[in-house]
């Protein structure tokens, strides 16, 4: 995947409260372009394994729970310089510490239920994009 692209989640907190079309609208507005999108659900083997990383952090039982208790949108995002813009545009992972104007602070309620995930590098955005994207889903 080019070094253009990240990967995004609109979480399970988002989505119940009805916010996936003012994210989706937040990012558009801030010039990404959707390159892939989906409705879909992670499985706890799935959560596990997306979010390996952080399998030994006290917080893993919870997130995956969390990831898993209903439906997120998935999607690849492409700009310039996506990485780092985009997590410009999310905002602090924690909302009391995200700033205004950001995706988090208008639509994340704790460090937990934070509305959105994005990616940290070009590496994993592209490992995240394979993850839920097959290349012919990829425009
Ligand atoms: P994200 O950056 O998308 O990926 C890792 C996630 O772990 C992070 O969002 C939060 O949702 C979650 N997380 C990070 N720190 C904590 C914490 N202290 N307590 C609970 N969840 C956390």
């Amino acid at each position: 995947m080019a070094t253009n692209r990240t990967f995004t989640m609109i979480k399970p907190d988002a989505v119940e409260k009805g916010h996936i079309g003012g994210i989706l609208n937040m990012i558009t507005e801030g010039g990404f372009k959707i390159v892939s999108l989906k409705l879909t659900q992670l499985t706890v083997a799935d959560a596990q394994k997306f979010y390996a990383v952080h399998s030994a952090r006290p917080f893993f039982g919870e997130l995956v729970e969390f990831m898993t208790r209903g439906p997120i949108v998935a999607a690849i995002l492409e700009k310039d310089n996506a990485v780092e813009d985009f997590r410009k545009l999310i905002g602090a992972t924690n909302p009391a510490e995200a700033a205004e104007g950001t995706i988090r602070k208008k639509y994340a309620t704790s460090i937990g239920e934070n509305a959105v995930h994005g990616s940290d590098s070009d590496e994993n955005a592209a490992i995240e994009g394979a993850f839920h994207f097959a290349g012919r889903d990829m425009f």
